[in-house]
């Protein structure tokens, strides 16, 4: 099994900024009850023209880019989403075409929060196994399609962005070193959009009532949160045979400060071992772990032969992490 690794990154956030005074306007809360609960102070959205393909779409240029590759040579394309363009075709197969990648297989994969970490651990399987020979796994979302801006349990929560790696085979000792992936189907209704699926088609009912927006049971969230970030950790590192003292980097789901504080804590990780950029995104679901992965290899600060543990929970309810040496 040769070993497979990152040999391409991009992200890609729409220009327009949503703050948190703004939110003021729209809903009756405070810059300083959202910064105190959550870490959050602004967000991007996307255009009204621009849909989940077309953030993907600039994520994974920026990716090509960056691993010296043309579209043709892909293989694979895996867009991880809650937010696809449409329900088919898939928004992968939709981002195919735009990319002109003529020769990749694509599919779409659902794991909310966590579809990032699933879409690795599957794509790298491919490779490892000499299915293919490389991959573009991108997290992808447009929230604020699904954010009800008249809820502010939810709306300042939420923000769009695409994030694209490159997957192909790297040196021996590098790369993926272990992934854990789980679910845990019972807590479903705590976090879901209800409608516009088989069990609840579109209708002027399903309008009116509100099921076509996030419902999320916060508090239950946050719990499922603490507690899946601290088990799959510890899996993920008994996997890769490492202590938490060998990381040298935590790339945690941005999803809100005090979930990724109690990580910290947890795990006893000093600040500059910890990526943060829920400030300036708010919580992208897919496109949260890969928007911080790419950011901070962008920035320096994840360097080759860095040991990089990645860490998400999202609906479902799921959960995914992963050990991977730059
Ligand atoms: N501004 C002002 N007040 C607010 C706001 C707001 N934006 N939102 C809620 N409140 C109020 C509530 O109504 C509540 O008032 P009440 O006590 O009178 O009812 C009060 O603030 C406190 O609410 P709590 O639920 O106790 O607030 P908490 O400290 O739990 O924070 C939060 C809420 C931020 C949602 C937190 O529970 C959380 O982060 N949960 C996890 C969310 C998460 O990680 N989601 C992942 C989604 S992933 C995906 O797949 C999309």
């Amino acid at each position: 099994l040769r070993p497979v690794g990152i040999i391409g990154t991009g992200k890609y956030v729409p220009e327009k900024i949503l703050t948190n005074s703004d939110l003021e306007k729209i809903v009756e809360t405070s810059d300083e009850w959202i910064v105190s609960r959550t870490g959050i102070r602004e967000r991007h959205i996307a255009a009204p023209e621009q849909a989940t393909s077309d953030l993907a779409y600039e994520a994974a240029q920026n990716a090509l880019k960056s691993a010296g590759m043309t579209a043709d040579q892909l293989d694979l394309i895996i867009v991880a989403t809650i937010t696809p363009d449409t329900s088919f075709p898939s928004t992968a197969c939709i981002l195919q075409d735009k990319l002109g990648a003529k020769r990749a297989a694509a599919f779409d994969l659902s794991a909310a929060c966590s579809g990032f970490v699933y879409g690795l651990a599957t794509a790298s399987n491919f490779i490892k196994t000499g299915m293919y020979n490389n991959a573009l796994v991108i997290g992808a979302d447009c929230l604020s399609r699904i954010t009800d801006y008249t809820d502010r349990n939810t709306c300042v929560l939420f923000g769009d962005g695409a994030g694209a790696v490159i997957l192909g085979e790297v040196p021996e000792g590098r790369g993926f070193q272990s992934f854990d992936l789980g679910a845990e189907g019972a807590g479903g209704s705590l976090l879901t959009l209800e409608a516009g699926g088989s069990r609840q088609p579109s209708s002027h009912e399903t309008v009116e009532n509100k099921k076509h927006y996030i419902y999320m049971n916060g508090r239950e969230v946050f719990k499922f949160a603490v507690r899946v970030m601290g088990t799959a950790t510890d899996e993920v590192l008994k996997k890769a045979d490492l202590t938490k003292e060998e990381i040298d980097i935590f790339v945690p789901h941005q999803a809100n400060i005090r979930i990724i504080q109690s990580a910290m804590q947890r795990l006893d990780l000093p600040p500059e071992k910890v990526v943060i950029n829920v400030d300036k995104y708010a919580n992208t679901s897919a496109a949260s772990i890969p928007l911080a992965l790419v950011e901070a290899a962008e920035d320096g600060r994840i360097k080759e032969g860095d040991r990089v543990l990645m860490v998400g929970f999202g609906g479902g309810l799921t959960w995914g992490a992963s050990v991977l040496v730059w």
